[in-house]
């Protein structure tokens, strides 16, 4: 099933895939991308304008990517980014539809599958929407998703994190905390990955280190490897400037 969009702009395809539990609204700075590329964000499924599927895995979200650029017309290889579940999604794009792939980049993503200790986190995380609600979550989480320098300098991001992942219906929620606990091990996707990689983490990131990012670009023969400073989780927003001239430095040196 398609997802809902929105494009901007014209030449090559660049698809902006969200974190959780956040939708395309995310990516509003990087907007200016419009000037260059085709810029297209999605809203995976149950989350802002998307419809929910009966399945919200990894595999079905990536499904629903694909089939959206084909009812867009997008029928050239795409540049993929995708922050932290948006990578997950961009690890199934890569292994399912590798041929639609131009290049990609990680940001503040992993590849390996949930610790049993995540797993139970999910299940519990899913109680708490199903008992307390969406905003009792989104405030359990708000620590983590931003770094310490957000927190503490930048209270804009904290309230657009905060007003857009409020705005979710507990089923998008519920069920992409079940497909994320259901994600099986990308590794060997990464070692098969052809095209050019991009590897983005925050200095700040308490959820994904950066020396976890790093050795998933070691992996990956065509790869770059880079730490922003003074961000957390959630850098495209707590540091926006920072990532667009890492994908445009990227984008001109190794895609063009
Ligand atoms: C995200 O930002 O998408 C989440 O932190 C991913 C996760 O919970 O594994």
């Amino acid at each position: 099933m398609s997802l809902a969009s929105e494009q901007a702009g014209n030449g090559i395809p660049l698809v902006f895939l969200h974190a959780f539990p956040l939708d395309r609204r995310m990516w509003a700075p990087q907007e200016s991308f419009a000037k260059h590329y085709r810029r297209i964000a999605v809203d995976f499924p149950g989350f802002n304008e998307s419809r929910l599927t009966t399945s919200s895995s990894m595999e079905t979200m990536a499904r629903g990517v694909m089939k959206t650029l084909d009812s867009l017309g997008v029928r050239e290889k795409a540049v993929f980014v995708g922050l932290s579940m948006g990578g997950y999604v961009l690890m199934q794009i890569a292994r399912v539809f590798p041929d639609r792939i131009r290049a990609a980049a990680f940001v503040s993503t992993r590849s390996a599958p949930d610790t049993a200790e995540g797993k139970q986190k999910r299940l519990d995380n899913i109680e708490i929407v199903q008992k307390q609600g969406v905003k009792k979550l989104v405030e359990l989480q708000l620590p983590a998703l931003l770094g310490e320098t957000t927190h503490r300098e930048r209270p804009n991001v904290v309230e657009t994190v905060r007003g857009i992942a409020n705005a979710q219906p507990a089923d998008a929620i519920i069920g992409a905390l079940r497909g994320m606990a259901e994600r099986s091990d990308m590794s060997t996707v990464l070692d098969g990955l052809q095209c050019p990689a991009l590897f983005v983490s925050g200095a700040e990131d308490t959820i994904i280190k950066s020396s976890e990012m790093e050795g998933m670009a070691k992996r990956v023969k065509n790869s770059e490897f880079h730490v922003v400073e003074k961000v957390g989780h959630l850098l495209s927003l707590e540091r926006p400037e920072a990532l667009d001239d890492l994908i445009n430095h990227f984008l001109k040196r190794r895609v063009l």
